[in-house]
Parts: C-alpha cells; structure tokens; sequence
C-alpha cells in the first residue's frame, strides 16, 4: 500500500469510491479541475489491486483547506485515512499555518476521525448544506497540535 499524487487516469476509481461512500456528490469536472490547479494537492492510496483512498487539498500559504477525503468502506479503520490527512498536513511549514474543512454536523465517523487528528470546531454554519443539514466547520494548526 502506498501513497502518490492523484492523476486523470484514477478518475474512474476516484468517481466509483465517492458514489460508494455517497458522502459527496462531485462530477468528473470538478475531479479534473482540482488534479490540475496548481495550488490542490490530490492524494490517493492503493495498493496492488485498487484504490483506497483519497484526499484533496487547497495549499494555500498560512490558510490551507482539505476539500474532500474518502476511504474504501471495506478499508476504513485501518489508518489509510490519517495517512491521507498527513500527507496533506505534514505541507503545512509555518507555526501558524492552519487547515480548514467543513463536515455534515451528523458525519459521526468523520467529526471523531478529525478531532481525533487535533482539527477544532470553531463554528457551525445552520442550513448550510442544501437538504438543511448544518456544516461543522473545524480548524486545524501546527500550533495548538
Ligand atoms: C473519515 C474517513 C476518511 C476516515 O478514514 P479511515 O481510513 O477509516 O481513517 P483511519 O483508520 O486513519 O482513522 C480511524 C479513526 O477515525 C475515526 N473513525 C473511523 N470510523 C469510525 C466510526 N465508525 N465511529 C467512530 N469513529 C470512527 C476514529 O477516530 C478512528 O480512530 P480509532 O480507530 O482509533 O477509534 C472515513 O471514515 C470515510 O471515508 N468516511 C466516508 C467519507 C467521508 O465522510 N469523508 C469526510 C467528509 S468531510
């Protein structure tokens, strides 16, 4: 099992993986525009066979924000996600370099699986997402690690 960066040919995968967790519900062009821009780093994991995982993230100087992270549901708790997670956060130079992300107040998994990564809620957005759910939104710094 190994880490690189996403490229257009794990599309197909990338897209299979979002519609099996039905977390997100991104096109191939929104996929495609995120490999290509210069300040996302796309990150997948997999092994011999298949894709496991995936994370995108805005580096973005001192505010960084991760987009999108995802592990095969047959492969979750095995640590793929906080090595996606790191890989992103590790790119984070500076004391007071942060990461934001926003999550679904109800995505138990993911909201213990941040927290558990030192992320800090600091605010919840009501109705923010367009069936009325409110988004929890957390920050995370190299400081308050
Ligand atoms: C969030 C997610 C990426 C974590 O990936 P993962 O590969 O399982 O992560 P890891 O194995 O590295 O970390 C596991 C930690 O996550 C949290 N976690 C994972 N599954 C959990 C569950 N069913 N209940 C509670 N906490 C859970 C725990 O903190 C757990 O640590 P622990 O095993 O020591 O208790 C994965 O659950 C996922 O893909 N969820 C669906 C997509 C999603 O919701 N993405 C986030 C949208 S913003």
């Amino acid at each position: 099992m190994h880490l690189r960066k996403m490229t257009e040919t794990d599309l197909q995968q990338v897209l299979e993986l979002q519609q099996e967790l039905a977390f997100q519900d991104w096109n191939e062009k929104q996929f495609l525009s995120e490999i290509r821009a210069n300040y996302a780093y796309c990150v997948v994991c997999e092994d011999e066979e298949s894709l496991l995982g995936y994370a995108i993230f805005h580096l973005m100087g001192p505010d960084s924000e991760l987009l999108s992270i995802a592990t095969r549901e047959s492969e979750q708790r095995k640590g793929i996600g906080s090595q996606l997670l790191h890989a992103g956060l590790d790119k984070l130079q500076e004391p007071d370099d942060q990461c934001f992300l926003e999550v679904r107040n109800g995505n138990v998994k993911a909201r213990a699986f941040y927290e558990k990564h030192g992320f800090h809620l600091y605010n919840v957005r009501k109705n923010y997402y367009s069936d009325g759910e409110d988004a929890a939104l957390y920050r995370f710094s190299r400081e308050s690690r």
